[in-house]
């Protein structure tokens, strides 16, 4: 039996949402659902069909992202929901050939995904492209240098000066994408059932001379701890535009009265915070999947980022999900750009397209995925050449926000 692909108007999107209600084990609201509704150009999601019943969903998002080197259009893949009724009868993997399809025929080379479960994906072709440091510190952990935590303003979290720090800090670090208002609406999301008892979510600004230069949205949750104040902090997002900034926004976080730790779930693995205190093992980490990204067109994919090195390469690419993709490419460029174009010169490195994904935004190399045996060096000093190349000297790429 098959279960026909449409795509979606605004009027499925209800419909649509008991599939992720069902899949996700979740119950929504239509007030938890209305900031994605706000994000979701309906022309991008598939619904599949048992009749008139919805039993599956997938779509993407269509963002600005910054990859290194430049922004670029990614297509944030998401809604990916099959009914326990009809779950392991192929619908996932028809809704990923009809969305890499699509992008394929829309010349939207890159799509980018957050994973539920790391196994997934990878069948797909995507890779594990950036990481995830979850902290936890002890509030009042010192600094090796101290840190006036000055200059620092309570604000809503709908005030303007987020935007306005956003749109310096976002084409910095790969991963970020230009946030319009219905992305802030999104990404403010606070409805009081997923607070787990903790405050509705604060905003502290950073002010220099020039104005805003960060902020830091978190929320506390206060507890006693044998008559000890043992609250806990725990961090959103934090967003600054200069190193001093960073530091005074952490430095106010962990000197928040009654509080006894402070938590970012979601953080880049670079985090300055772990060179500021004056004892790094303060900080408990956890490391996890972050991004996961596909190259839906080498060529055009390849050529869309710029690279931490020079590189001439001949890259010889098997890619199941996108036959269109195997064959051998030539990559040529450096820090300006680079050029990549279909060869027949022999290749230097064999690799799937699930490689190229994780090495795209600089956050895992070539060679970590050569040592795991999935990346084969055919002309010696070729795997080191290129794997300093996809490097990045920016910051580590890291999203910051599940979609
Ligand atoms: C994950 C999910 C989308 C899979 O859908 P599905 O229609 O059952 O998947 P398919 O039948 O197309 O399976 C394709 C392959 O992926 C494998 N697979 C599916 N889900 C998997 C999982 N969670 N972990 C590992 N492998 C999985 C299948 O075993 C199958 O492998 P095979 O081809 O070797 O037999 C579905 O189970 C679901 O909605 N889960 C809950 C919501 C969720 O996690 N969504 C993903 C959000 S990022």
């Amino acid at each position: 039996m098959t279960f026909p692909l449409r795509t979606l108007t605004r009027d499925d999107l209800d419909d649509v949402g008991v599939v992720l209600e069902h899949a996700f084990g979740e119950a929504h609201t239509r007030d938890d659902l209305g900031p994605t509704y706000g994000v979701i150009d309906p022309t991008r999601f598939y619904g599949a069909y048992d009749g008139d019943t919805p039993v599956a969903t997938g779509g993407s998002f269509a963002l600005d992202m910054t990859v290194p080197g430049a922004v670029r259009p990614v297509a944030g893949v998401t809604w990916i929901a099959v009914l326990p009724t009809h779950r392991r009868r192929g619908l996932l993997t028809a809704l990923m050939g009809r969305l890499l399809e699509d992008l394929h025929e829309a010349g939207e080379p890159l799509a980018a995904l957050w994973a539920s479960q790391g196994a997934i994906y990878q069948r797909f072709g995507y890779g594990l492209a950036a990481w995830d440091a979850g902290l936890t510190v002890p509030s009042r952990a010192a600094f090796t240098t101290p840190v006036e935590a000055t200059g620092l303003r309570l604000v809503a979290p709908t005030a303007p000066e987020l935007a306005a720090v956003h749109e310096v800090v976002a084409p910095q670090r790969s991963g970020w994408w230009r946030r319009d208002e219905a992305w802030w609406a999104f990404r403010l999301q606070d409805p009081e059932s997923r607070r787990g008892g903790a405050s509705p979510l604060r905003c502290v600004v950073a002010d220099g001379p020039d104005g805003p230069q960060g902020y830091a949205l978190y929320r506390t949750k206060p507890s006693w701890d044998g008559g000890q104040p043992a609250g806990e902090v725990t961090v959103r997002e934090l967003a600054a535009t200069d190193a001093g900034t960073r530091a005074r926004l952490w430095r106010y976080l962990l000197d928040l009265d009654l509080m006894g730790t402070v938590s970012s779930h979601f953080g880049p693995v670079d985090e300055p915070l772990l060179h500021l205190l004056a004892e790094p093992r303060a900080a408990v980490p956890t490391l996890r999947d972050n991004l996961w990204m596909r190259l839906v067109d080498v060529a055009a994919a390849l050529s869309g980022r710029c690279y931490g090195a020079e590189v001439d390469v001949v890259l010889d690419v098997t890619d199941r999900a996108c036959p269109w993709n195997s064959g051998r490419w030539r990559l040529s460029g450096g820090p300006a750009g680079a050029t990549c174009a279909a060869t027949t010169d022999a290749a230097d490195l064999r690799l799937d397209a699930a490689d190229l994904g994780a090495a795209y935004l600089g956050g895992t190399t070539l060679s970590a995925r050569a040592g795991a045996g999935h990346v084969t060096e055919l002309r010696p000093g070729a795997l080191a050449a290129a794997s300093v190349a996809f490097g990045w000297p920016g910051p580590a790429p890291h999203c910051p926000m599940v979609f």
